[in-house]
């Protein structure tokens, strides 16, 4: 693995399957286990925007490791009265911390925050770009249902344009060889759509009877500045998942979001409550999957590291 995680881009699909067989010992495992692989070592979650999921999971799994784990978040700190998010960074460095865990509102910052301090960069989601954690254990979840990934036809739909789970999703289900399909009207998809090479479709019933999964997309309504539907509630009869809908998809096939969830939007209630649904599986696996990452990126070696793992 590179030496730090901002994109999914900077993976083989030989470290992609390492992450996944290494968060797979960690499941097995149980989440009672503790583990002393990074004792002595401090990762610090630097948030400057939201979230429930990533940081915490982050937080959690720092601690199964026995890191120690500073927890970051703009408001209420000096960046309210205007300290620049390099002074912010060093000045935590100058702590000593072996990993930064960055969510950052604009695309690009956990490279800047790379050429300004020494720590580990882990991409917790910058702007609308990439959010790779949030990929890997979504690759991580329909690896454990399906058995497989490559060639999984996964259809990602709703707001491809503003999401940057989108962004590493695509790139990580074409470097593992699974076959991505883009769902949404032409408003939400980003203007360079063509370079992701997958193919769009715009009617959703003509694609849920074909799909391994149906990964819904959040409408990110905070970055929308625009009129990108015409209304929410015609957006939702067109592209949203009900249970309708739902009951035309094969068998096996799952229902993802990587939350948080708009009810009534992208997923209705009904969808969101069907056994095929996977979304708090998700929330679990992310847990591991961080424990891999921050496992090989700060202490251990690779998915048989019996070694670093016992204890
Ligand atoms: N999926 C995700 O990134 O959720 P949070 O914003 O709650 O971290």
């Amino acid at each position: 693995m590179e030496r730090h995680l901002r994109s999914i881009d900077e993976l083989s699909a030989e470290d992609v399957t390492t992450i996944l067989d290494t968060a797979e010992v960690f499941r097995a495992a149980g989440p009672r286990r503790k583990y002393p692989t990074l004792r002595g070592k401090t990762v610090c979650n630097l948030f400057f925007e939201s979230s429930t999921r990533t940081r915490l999971s982050f937080e959690l799994a720092a601690k199964r490791l026995s890191a120690d784990v500073l927890n970051f978040a703009s408001g209420g700190s000096s960046v309210d009265k205007g300290e620049s998010l390099k002074d912010t960074a060093q000045t935590i460095e100058a702590m000593g911390v072996d990993a930064i865990v960055l969510r950052h509102e604009a695309s690009g910052a956990p490279w800047r925050l790379a050429g300004w301090v020494d720590a580990k960069i882990l991409n917790a989601g910058d702007g609308m770009h990439e959010h790779p954690s949030q990929a890997l254990l979504d690759l991580f979840t329909m690896r454990r249902h399906h058995g497989r990934l490559e060639g999984l036809k996964v259809a990602m739909v709703g707001d491809i344009r503003h999401s940057r789970v989108a962004g590493s999703l695509i790139r990580a289900l074409r470097l593992v060889g699974a076959d991505p399909v883009l769902v949404a009207p032409r408003t939400l998809l980003p203007p360079s759509v063509a370079t992701f090479d997958v193919p769009v479709e715009y009617d959703i019933e003509q694609v849920l009877p074909k799909v391994d999964v149906c990964y819904l997309l959040r409408m990110q309504l905070e970055r929308m500045h625009g009129g990108f539907v015409p209304s929410l509630r015609e957006y939702s009869s067109l592209y949203g998942l009900d249970a309708s809908r739902a009951s035309t998809m094969p068998e096996a096939s799952l229902i993802m979001h990587p939350g948080p969830m708009n009810r009534g939007v992208e997923i209705d209630g009904s969808a969101a409550e069907l056994p095929r649904t996977v979304i708090t599986e998700q929330v679990t696996n992310g847990i591991n999957i961080r424990m891999a990452l921050l496992y090989l990126m700060l202490g251990g070696k690779d998915a048989s590291g019996e070694e670093a793992l016992d204890g």
